[in-house]
């Protein structure tokens, strides 16, 4: 009954794994998933969560009884802290509904099936480029995607205008996609001035917020600080909607630990907004995974396991701003054409580095370095060692 079926494309960006899986050289480098790597080139767990790990094994009460369908309670209410402030109004005044979900990717889809079913507007604007699975987890809850303009290819910067230009004649209503801090994958931020336009536009045409928070603390090693944009429109009394993910700010990525939170105008609304994300995700997974999100709230609730996380998260970011510099600084060294400042101006775990897909093509027959098609990498996943390799292919493929 199956025959019919063609063979389905790879995912552009997990797929990219697939390939450099199956490269027997030894000099492979994979710059593909946002995923952070150590110096040797090690995927890392913080030390911090191994000791949350260990005092879970240790507490014999702990048990493996199915979770509420909205998850753990201490995990819900400390990610709304993590990402409106611990002295956020909405959360004092009870107007937050937060819910466990399969990480970012799960609280995204959560969120839009809610939006489908029950917000009256069904036209999302995602920013124009976006991460790509963002068109797909809105298309496939039902919801109509648009774009709006972002990204200068000319100035590798932000298309502000363009962007206030698409959001203001959005129609009122329209549910907006927002990368809260290190845009996956141009690495481009607006500034805190250009979000307080941003936010006033929104706000005067009553369109709905919807935050993807994946880089908290990726982008500046400050938690707060990169929770600003988020706050602002918590702030203002309005709703909006965020997907946090603890996948790269934890590396807690296989454990799909994440949270959904929607700031209501009141606490009733919010109680009845969680009574319908119920119905929404029962039928979809019934109840989320307990490990990750117990990981999670023990780090969140001890101040010294907190301090420790951040101590290890600001060294993951300088980390990555290192490899930024050091990669700027081989290509100069080798004289390599082009305007290569991008690379230490961009934000967060990508750079986006203007090489088209031939070039990437050539790269990664040439020199074993697998990438997304449209030219981002990772800077998570270089170090000291593979930078010259790095730099050598980028050089060969734009004097070749
Ligand atoms: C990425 O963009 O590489 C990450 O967000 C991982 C993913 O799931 O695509």
């Amino acid at each position: 009954v199956f025959d019919h079926l063609v063979r389905a494309p790879e995912d552009p960006i997990l797929g990219v794994t697939v390939a450099y899986n199956k490269d027997p050289s030894p000099v492979k480098l994979n710059l593909g998933v946002g995923a952070y790597r150590t110096e040797e080139g090690k995927p890392l767990v913080l030390n911090v969560v191994r000791r949350a790990e260990q005092m879970l094994v240790n507490d014999s009460s702990r048990v493996k009884e199915y979770l509420p369908i909205v998850g753990l309670s201490d995990f819900n209410k400390l990610s709304a802290k993590l990402i409106l402030g611990a002295d956020s109004p909405a959360i004092q005044e009870n107007r937050v509904s937060t819910v466990q979900c399969l990480s970012g990717t799960g609280s995204l889809r959560v969120g839009a099936e809610f939006l489908a079913r029950h917000y009256h507007q069904h036209t999302i604007y995602i920013p124009q480029p976006t991460w790509g699975n963002h068109p797909k987890v809105f298309g496939l809850a039902g919801l109509s995607v648009k774009t709006y303009r972002y990204y200068d290819p000319a100035t590798r910067g932000l298309n502000f205008q363009g962007l206030l230009e698409d959001l203001g004649s959005a129609p009122s209503g329209a549910i907006v996609l927002l990368h809260a801090c290190a845009h996956n994958p141009t690495g481009v931020d607006p500034t805190i001035h250009q979000w307080e336009q941003i936010r006033q536009l929104i706000r005067s045409k009553a369109l709905l917020p919807f935050f993807d928070s994946a880089y908290q603390g990726f982008a500046s090693g400050n938690l707060d600080a990169d929770a600003e944009s988020v706050r602002m429109f918590a702030k203002d009394g309005g709703e909006c909607l965020v997907a946090q993910s603890y996948a790269k700010n934890m590396g807690l990525y296989g454990e799909r630990v994440g949270a959904l939170s929607i700031v209501c105008r009141s606490a009733d609304v919010a109680s009845r907004v969680e009574s319908q994300l119920k119905l929404v995700i029962r039928p979809m997974y019934s109840n989320p995974p307990i490990h990750g999100a117990s990981i999670v709230a023990t780090i969140l609730k001890d101040r010294s396991m907190y301090q420790e996380w951040t101590i290890e998260l600001k060294a993951m970011a300088e980390r990555i701003i290192s490899m930024r510099q050091q990669l700027f600084d081989a290509l100069r060294s080798r004289g390599t054409p082009g305007d290569w400042s991008h690379i230490i101006k961009q934000i967060g775990m990508f750079t986006f580095t203007g090489l088209n897909s031939k070039q990437v093509a050539f790269m990664t027959k040439e020199y074993h370095i697998y990438m997304t098609s449209d030219g981002r990498i990772s800077m998570a996943g270089l170090s000291s060692r593979t930078v010259p390799h790095l730099a050598d292919a980028i050089h060969a493929a734009v004097t070749r």
